[in-house]
């Protein structure tokens, strides 16, 4: 006699990543049946003929001609740039920030257009599948309170904190307090957020970059950092993104804190929490230093191309044994799909110096399992395995006849399949997104 589980089945061709002796492995079920348990976890993944008894009276959802993938990690993103794609700042890094972003992220001073933001940055990650995010987070303490209030409403798993900046050129003083203040305001909002929605939120101290603070203020939050990292508090900042000569962004971090290595501007931050942004200039001691601190970059190859920032180093990166995940970072990066930023990667690392080739296993666990191990959540989510949360993506190529015909000519439950599936798929082929098991909808319907 078999007591039935209270579930709902999912059949559709299931792709995700294990961890293998040489890297990621794919794991293919070209019909395969997904449990998902009343409480959120998944009961069951493996193929639709398997399925234990106890899930036989539950009902099916029918993907059949689609895709089930976990959901994607998004491992750097900025909240208050949610309409900040496209801006057009002269190209690089420093001139951007002052002409097209710190004017923007200002408008979030008011309340009323960080709702609607907050609303517009839930709907993109719903829309791009994108289940889980470390965010970048807004100046103004009602703006991050509107993210977090919206991201629990739509049912998302987002890790922020208010960017942390003292310093900055004129057009950043909206976003300027003092250093005690900012201590405060991350104090508070730590607070009130850490650990909220079950978890689904967590909280992260997050200076804007090593140009933001006084050397002597950068050390007072690191020393806040050490008081609060014991609660599981992430870490998160830009490093090396931009080397555009004497007036770039390395050359004046190096001028600002005396040193040749950016990296040591962030002493005191490093651990296994602790998500650096781009890392595209890093010596081979800053690599292994990360590496040995198991902390982890977030590698964000459109905004790179898009701030002419050059690419984070493939090969010598990944030897050095640093978890590498990806990052949209919108707005520098204008795209909020992880697999076109993967498709990104793809084209980068090919042209690299050491001209790589990722295959169809590294680009989805980039898309996925990779950015849960960045985010040491890869025990919860991350990939489609019996007993973790329930966050998955339904990719349905009928959305999306280009897609749907380069997938009928490829061969269906192939590696070759998905090679194509995540270099071709755009936003109009995710059919739905769930987190916990939940289907990620606005609130408002
Ligand atoms: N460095 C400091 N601030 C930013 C930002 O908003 N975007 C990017 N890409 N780099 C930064
Ligand atoms: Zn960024």
């Amino acid at each position: 006699m078999v007591t039935p589980v209270p579930a709902t089945v999912f059949r559709a061709q299931l792709v995700d990543t294990v961890p293998g002796p040489r890297g990621p492995a794919l794991r293919i079920e070209a019909d395969g049946a997904l449990a998902v348990r009343a409480d959120g976890t998944i009961g069951f993944r493996g193929a639709w003929a398997d399925l234990p008894a106890e899930y036989g009276a539950a009902p099916v959802v029918d993907h059949r001609d689609g895709f089930v993938l976990p959901g994607f990690v998004d491992t750097h993103v900025h909240f208050p740039q949610v309409f900040s794609t496209g801006a057009y700042g002269g190209g690089r890094l420093l001139t951007w920030l002052e002409r097209c972003i710190f004017p923007a992220e200002a408008r979030l001073a008011d309340p009323a257009f960080a709702d609607i933001a907050a609303d517009a940055f839930c709907a993109r990650r719903a829309a791009a599948g994108t289940t889980t995010a470390l965010v970048f987070g807004s100046a103004f303490p009602g703006a991050q309170k509107a993210l977090y209030t919206q991201s629990l409403a739509w049912g998302l798993r987002t890790i922020s904190g208010r960017g942390v900046q003292t310093l900055g050129p004129a057009a950043a003083a909206p976003l300027l307090t003092d250093i005690d203040t900012a201590l405060g305001l991350c104090r508070d909002e730590i607070g009130e957020w850490h650990g909220a929605g079950d978890g689904l939120v967590r909280s992260a101290v997050v200076p804007r970059f090593a140009l933001s603070l006084a050397p002597a203020e950068m050390r007072r939050l690191a020393d806040f950092y050490d008081e609060v990292r014991g609660d599981g508090v992430y870490f998160h900042s830009h490093l090396s993104e931009n080397d555009s000569g004497p007036d770039g962004e390395v050359a004046a971090v190096r001028r600002a804190y005396g040193t040749t290595n950016y990296l040591d501007a962030y002493a005191g931050f490093l651990g296994r929490r602790s998500v650096f942004a781009h890392a595209v200039h890093c010596d081979d001691g800053e690599l292994s230093a990360l590496a040995a601190a198991g902390s982890s970059i977030a590698h964000c190859p459109v905004s790179q191309l898009f701030l002419g920032s050059g690419t984070m180093p493939w090969r010598r990166t990944i030897d050095a044994g640093v978890t590498v995940a990806l990052g949209t970072d919108v707005g520098a990066g204008d795209e909020w799909l992880l697999p076109r930023v993967a498709n990104t990667a793809y084209k980068v690392h090919l042209s690299d110096r050491d001209s790589v080739a990722l295959d169809a296993a590294t680009l989805l666990d980039l898309c996925t399992l990779a950015g849960a191990r960045a985010l040491d959540l890869d025990d919860r989510i991350g990939n489609l395995e019996a007993g973790k949360e329930a966050d998955f993506v339904v990719v349905d190529p009928h959305r999306s006849p280009g897609l749907r015909a380069s997938l009928e000519h490829c061969g269906s439950g192939s590696e070759a399949a998905v090679f194509t599936l995540l270099m071709t798929m755009r936003e109009d082929a995710v059919a739905s997104t769930y987190v916990r098991g939940r289907q990620v909808l606005s609130p408002a319907l």
